[in-house]
């Protein structure tokens, strides 16, 4: 059979990765396919400086129209990132009805309902299984392998960046900075860091997940994000005092109200098998009604495990293209016209459970005054320690773990405590799930 013609848009950290990947592993990629798989066009800005692929066998080109627009391309990846020209050149591919394998989380989790639609009406495939926990085959795991099931929620550590930065401060006690400027050079952060430590990728790769989870739209406007760089050493200290772990999870479940899609920092026990990924490493943990609590783990970023889901991509398309639409997997995992409009709930209504810390006046009355206030708000405290004051110092850190609240009510009875004259500050909250 005819090769499989590949055109690659971008040659960095993971595009390189993709063409080593597929020039290393060349036979047996065809002994799964049937088919040869080859990059016939690359471009990237520097394209000079690349070394990976043979200018006897492969155009090499400085501009990534050249990719789209050629004839003899049959699948194009996307390796780019970011919103634009990646939104540009997606559509144009498609338009030239070339399919398109894509890493880029922003790209599906912003502009994914566009270029699902246009790929629909083009009849090609758009395939993105990199976009979400690097080299994990989660978008395949949930759209395929739990095809059978309603999922109830899915809660996952899926940016490797945050996760290697937690990890590095809770064991070493290293520098926040530090630690991030390590990512950076190791290839895994994104090119504005804050996407990582302020949770907007790992919005992105929630956002897709729960469309795929729950058949709706593509929503990243409503997935609440908040991200780490607010957690202090202390905090770390504490919840592990408490049996409990403190992880930057994306978590997204159906309620009978709505779906909750929310990224934070959460403390989680730490005898659950998730609280032990650490590192660059990625998990995802779902729970569907069949086959009860799944757990899927590995490397989150870098070259090579990024590449692996490309090529993975690139496999499905190449098995898929010559079939018509009706017998392709839906790309979004429900068939379009079987998306729902389930409402996606705000903050206020989302309900987990709390680790708090407040600097309280040391004498009688305080706690009391403060369980008070909770017990108004129909709020359950589950667990209190008191720190020791420093020395000479008459106010003490208060720890609390609460049961399962609604936010606004948690919210407003801490409105109440701030406002105690033996409160200092503001009070320190982090979402708690017990994931079982
Ligand atoms: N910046 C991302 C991360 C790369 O750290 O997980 C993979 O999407």
């Amino acid at each position: 059979m005819k090769p499989v013609r590949i055109g690659l848009m971008g040659l960095g950290t993971v595009g390189g990765g993709t063409a080593t990947v597929l020039l290393r592993n060349c036979e047996e990629i065809s002994r799964r396919v049937g088919r040869r798989l080859e990059v016939v066009r690359a471009a990237a800005r520097d394209i000079d400086q690349q070394t990976i692929l043979d200018p006897a066998k492969v155009k090499l080109s400085d501009n990534a129209d050249d990719v789209v627009n050629d004839p003899d391309v049959d699948i194009v990846v996307e390796l780019i990132g970011g919103y634009s020209p990646a939104r540009e050149l997606v559509l144009k591919a498609i338009e030239n009805g070339k399919h398109v394998v894509t890493a880029n989380k922003a790209l599906i989790a912003i502009h994914g309902t566009e270029i699902f639609k246009a790929a629909q009406a083009k009849g090609v495939i758009v395939a993105y299984e990199a976009a979400v926990a690097g080299g994990i085959p989660i978008i395949k795991a949930i759209r395929e392998g739990l095809a059978a099931n309603r999922i109830e929620w899915l809660a996952g550590i899926i940016n490797g960046t945050g996760n290697f930065i937690l990890t590095e401060m809770r064991d070493k006690g290293r520098d926040f900075n530090d630690v991030l400027k390590e990512a950076q050079e190791l290839g895994y952060a994104e090119v504005d860091p804050t996407f990582d430590v302020e949770g907007i990728d790992a919005a992105h790769k929630l956002t897709i997940l729960a469309s795929l989870a729950f058949g709706i739209e593509l929503q990243f406007d409503k997935t609440f994000t908040e991200g780490i760089s607010k957690i202090t050493p202390e905090d770390v200290v504490y919840a592990e005092e408490l049996g409990y772990r403190i992880k930057h999870l994306g978590i997204a479940r159906k309620t009978d109200k709505g779906i909750e899609m929310r990224v934070h920092p959460t403390l989680i026990p730490e005898r659950r098998l998730i609280a032990n990924v650490d590192g660059v490493m990625n998990a995802v943990l779902v729970k569907a009604d069949a086959v009860g609590a799944t757990l899927y783990y590995g490397a989150g970023a870098g070259a090579e495990p990024t590449a692996s889901a490309v090529v993975a991509d690139l496999v499905d398309v190449a098995r898929a293209m010559d079939a018509d639409q009706d017998h392709r997997v839906a790309m979004m995992g429900f068939q379009p016209e079987a998306i729902q409009d389930i409402p996606v709930l705000n903050q206020d209504d989302f309900e987990t459970a709390y680790y708090l810390r407040l600097l309280a006046e040391d004498r009688p009355g305080v706690l009391a005054d403060v369980t008070r206030i909770f017990a108004e708000h129909n709020i359950s405290i589950e667990a209190v320690i008191q720190k020791e004051p420093e020395q000479g110092e008459t106010r003490v850190p208060l720890i609390l773990l609460t049961s399962r609240v609604i936010e606004k009510n948690m919210n407003d009875a801490l409105g109440k405590i701030e406002s105690l004259d033996a409160i200092e500050g503001s009070v320190t909250k982090i979402r708690m799930e017990h994931l079982s």
